[in-house]
C-alpha cells in the first residue's frame, strides 16, 4: 500500500525512479483522453500556445502539430517532466517551435497577455486553483482559450479512490471548474462530457462577458 502511494504519488510532481517509472507510461496512458479534449479547442491560427503541467511531453507536440504556425510553450514544475518533454520535442526545441521550462503554474513569471491558448491535461487535480487560475488568466491575450481536459469528472469511484491515497489531490466536477474560472475574470465558460467515460473537457474564453 505504502509503495503504491508513493507510485501514484508522482502524477503530482514526477521524482527520482518512481517518476521515471511514472513518465514513461504517462504519454501513452493519456494519449487518447489528451486527443478527445483537444477536438474542443478553437480552429484558430493560434501565434502562441502553452501547455501547463506538461509530463512527459507529447500534448504539447500533439499542439505543435495542431497550429502549425505556433510556439508552444510546455511547462512543469517536475525537472524529471522538464527533462522528458524536452526529449520527446528536441526536434521542434531545435527548429525553435517549442521551449519547455520549469516552472510551478501560481508563479510563471511569464509577461501579461501573450497566449492565445493555454491548455491543462490531467493536471489542475494538483494546482492551487486559485492562484494558479489566475495566473493562466494574466498570460492569457484578450480572447484567449483555457482548455482543461481530466480524466475524472469529479464523481467517478476511480478516481475517488486515487484521491484518498494522493497528498494535495482535488477532483473537480466541471461546475466546479467553471465557477472557479468565473471567479478568476474568465468571461464565458462552456463544458463536455464523454458520453461513456467520466471524462470532461472544460474551455473557458478571455474577454468581455456576454
Ligand atoms: C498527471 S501528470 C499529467 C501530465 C500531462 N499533462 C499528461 O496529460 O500526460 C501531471 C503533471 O502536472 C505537473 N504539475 C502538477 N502541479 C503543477 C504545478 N502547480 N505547476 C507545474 N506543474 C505541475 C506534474 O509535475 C506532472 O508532470
Amino acid at each position: 500500500m505504502k509503495l503504491m502511494k508513493k507510485f501514484f504519488s508522482q502524477t503530482a510532481r514526477p521524482e527520482g525512479r518512481l517518476g521515471k517509472l511514472m513518465l514513461s507510461t504517462m504519454n501513452s496512458s493519456h494519449a487518447a483522453l489528451a486527443d478527445w479534449g483537444m477536438k474542443y479547442l478553437p480552429e484558430t491560427d493560434a501565434g502562441q500556445v502553452i501547455d501547463l503541467g506538461c509530463g512527459g511531453g507529447r500534448n504539447a507536440g500533439e499542439l505543435l502539430k495542431k497550429y502549425p504556425s505556433a510556439h508552444v510553450t510546455a511547462v512543469d514544475h517536475s525537472e524529471l517532466s522538464v527533462r522528458k518533454s524536452r526529449e520527446y520535442n528536441s526536434e521542434s526545441i531545435r527548429q525553435g517551435r517549442c521551449t519547455v521550462i520549469q516552472s510551478d503554474i501560481a508563479g510563471l513569471g511569464l509577461d501579461d497577455s501573450c497566449f492565445d491558448i493555454a491548455t491543462a491535461f490531467e493536471t489542475v487535480y494538483f494546482w492551487d486553483t486559485e492562484r494558479c487560475f489566475a495566473e493562466v488568466f494574466r498570460i492569457l491575450k484578450d480572447g484567449g482559450y483555457f482548455l482543461i481536459c481530466n480524466e475524472s469528472d469529479g464523481t467517478d469511484r476511480t478516481a475517488g479512490q486515487f484521491e484518498k491515497i494522493i497528498d494535495g489531490m482535488k477532483l473537480h466536477t466541471a461546475e466546479d471548474l467553471a465557477g472557479r474560472l468565473y471567479q478568476a475574470g474568465f468571461a464565458e465558460v462552456k463544458g463536455w462530457h464523454h458520453h461513456k467515460k467520466p471524462w470532461i473537457a472544460v474551455l473557458a474564453r478571455k474577454g468581455e462577458r456576454p
